[in-house]
């Protein structure tokens, strides 16, 4: 089974919201496993201190490395040497679906989630730590960051999502393109119309207008990605056939399928 340990100093934050939805369903019927160890209990000193002041000076204090060496050491030397060895930081490498779908496809992670200015670098280098970041902020600690890995490695695992994951369509899939956007009933919605294709029941022309929406999409929010997807793919990446649908709809569904709509705040939570 697939197993994630997680290393950290709030063990309640786990499982968190991944006790919620399908990955807590699939966490109850042992799809996979997660357990939470507190730093704390390994350390030594009467004040069960995990931390102290960094040498050179400076805010903040620093994860001691002799405590996070001996609560990761009980566990690799209990079993499985074959699950990466995860350090959640800033200054990681930034997590992307390439690397959850590798470690998803293993037996499973060990998470250690730093707090305060970090983990004492020696003993990520003694462990073989990966060091890796969910994005370009700072989180005020490793936990939250551990919450995004293991939901996006959760639910690629067989039978957690089902067809839901579609590996080629969704976003950061195989085609290396965002996705094209969504629509369901009513097909007129304060005086918005989804684009007609999508009601044609033209399934050819649907497939391309997606397409289109796709690189559309990929191209003007994230010039990045399509830089890539456009050197993975040998012929041009425009398909000149979807004419017919990058036409400019009536204002309302254009708006509602376009840039416009996505310049929008979206509505509070919990009012959907
Ligand atoms: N800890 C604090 N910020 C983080 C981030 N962006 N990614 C991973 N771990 C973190």
């Amino acid at each position: 089974m697939w197993h994630a340990s997680v290393f950290t100093l709030f063990p309640e934050m786990f499982p968190g919201p991944l006790g919620l939805s399908l990955a807590g369903k699939a966490l109850r019927e042992g799809r996979w496993g997660l357990e939470a160890i507190d730093i704390r209990s390994f350390a030594t000193d009467r004040h069960r201190s995990v931390d102290d002041t960094p040498f050179g000076g400076g805010a903040g204090m620093v994860m001691r490395p002799d405590v996070v060496d001996a609560a990761v050491g009980a566990t690799v030397a209990a079993g499985d040497p074959a699950r990466p060895l995860i350090c959640l930081t800033p200054r990681g490498r930034l997590l992307d679906q390439a690397l959850v779908r590798e470690i998803a496809a293993g037996p499973g992670c060990i998470l250690v989630c730093g707090r305060y200015e970090g983990v004492d670098q020696r003993v990520i280098e003694a462990r073989g730590m990966r060091e890796v970041s969910v994005g370009d902020y700072v989180l005020s600690g490793g936990e939250p960051a551990a919450l995004v890995l293991l939901d996006a490695c959760v639910r690629l695992l067989p039978g957690v999502m089902g067809a839901a994951a579609s590996a080629e369509e969704e976003s950061h899939g195989e085609a290396g393109l965002l996705e094209y956007p969504h629509y369901t009933r009513p097909a007129e919605w304060q005086g918005r119309r989804v684009p007609e294709v999508l009601v044609s029941g033209h399934h050819a022309a649907v497939a391309r207008w997606r397409r289109a929406e796709a690189e559309r999409i990929t191209r003007e929010r994230r010039p990045d990605l399509w830089a890539k997807h456009g050197s993975r793919r040998p012929e041009p990446a425009a398909d000149a056939a979807c004419g017919e649908v990058l036409r400019r709809p009536e204002p309302a569904a254009d708006a509602a399928c376009g840039t416009a709509a996505n310049t929008r705040l979206p509505r509070a939570a919990g009012a959907a």
